[in-house]
């Protein structure tokens, strides 16, 4: 099952990863967002059984541990991310596999408690089959939860401040960026709209139990930003949420 797109986007995962070191982790649910301390969107963690889903450099699995989880499960693809997980989780029982999130490598099914991705998601080029499996690696009542850039934010040209739309929201597809973090490293990411997530969680058979389009931290709520055009700003932040978090039970 491995499409061109996706080994493409792994060779590139292996340039960019050093970008991401301790990125993107648990607390934080994506930038400019409320983090888990605010939202605690997540029930008790100790003794449960936890899978990341794309663990990158595995910050978001030491936070498990920290919280009591045990047993810490990861997938990602980039073998330079799951050495930098090793390093991360180094001392602590972690199984990490090294695979795409669209293929099943024998994970086992009806086991975890929790099945989390943060900021990975969105990456899968087979979103029906990604949420299959990971309906399929929870038990019954267990739940999945994940953040992701909103779907709409993408969209949103800044220019001295003054936002606007940037293509089609309609149009679902690939979209080829050629120079990921500046680095020579082709990726193509796929577009879709918000109710692609929802439709798709519904159909694998899940209850989205809870839906946060994201604002800043409280702290940052009242500050008056300086005007940016950067692709993620407190002050584009402050009026549009950056990221989309949906907790979904099996
Ligand atoms: C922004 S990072 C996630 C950071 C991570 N949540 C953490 O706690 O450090 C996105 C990760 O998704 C992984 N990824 C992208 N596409 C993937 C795919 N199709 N299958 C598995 N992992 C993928 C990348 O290798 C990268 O490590």
């Amino acid at each position: 099952m491995k499409t061109e797109i996706l080994t493409q986007n792994q060779k590139s995962w292996n340039t960019v990863a050093g970008h991401f070191n301790g990125i993107d982790a648990l607390p934080s649910f994506g930038p400019f967002a409320q983090t888990d301390e605010e939202l605690q969107l997540f029930e008790a963690i100790r003794d449960k059984k936890v899978l990341d889903i794309g663990c990158g450099s595995g910050h978001s699995l030491a936070y498990m541990k920290e919280q009591g989880a045990a047993e810490l499960w990861g997938v990602d693809f980039s073998e330079k991310q799951i050495n930098t997980s090793n390093e991360t989780l180094k001392g602590l029982q972690a199984n990490l596999h090294c695979a795409a999130m669209e293929e099943d490598v024998g994970i086992p099914k009806d086991y975890f408690d929790i099945v989390y991705s943060i900021y990975a998601i969105g990456w899968t080029t087979d979103l029906d089959s990604t949420f299959n499996l990971i309906y399929s690696y929870l038990k019954p009542g267990g739940y999945f939860l994940f953040s992701w850039d909103h779907p709409l934010y993408a969209h949103l040209h800044s220019e001295n401040g003054f936002i606007s739309l940037n293509g089609s929201y309609q149009a679902e597809g690939m979209t080829r960026y050629e120079n990921f973090k500046g680095e020579d490293a082709p990726v193509v990411i796929p577009q879709r709209k918000f109710s692609t997530y929802l439709n798709s969680l519904i159909k694998s058979g899940f209850t989205i139990e809870e839906v946060v389009e994201t604002d800043v931290p409280l702290q940052l709520r009242n500050i008056e930003p300086e005007v940016s055009d950067r692709y993620y700003s407190l002050y584009k932040a402050q009026k549009f949420p950056t990221t989309m978090i949906i907790k979904a039970r099996k």
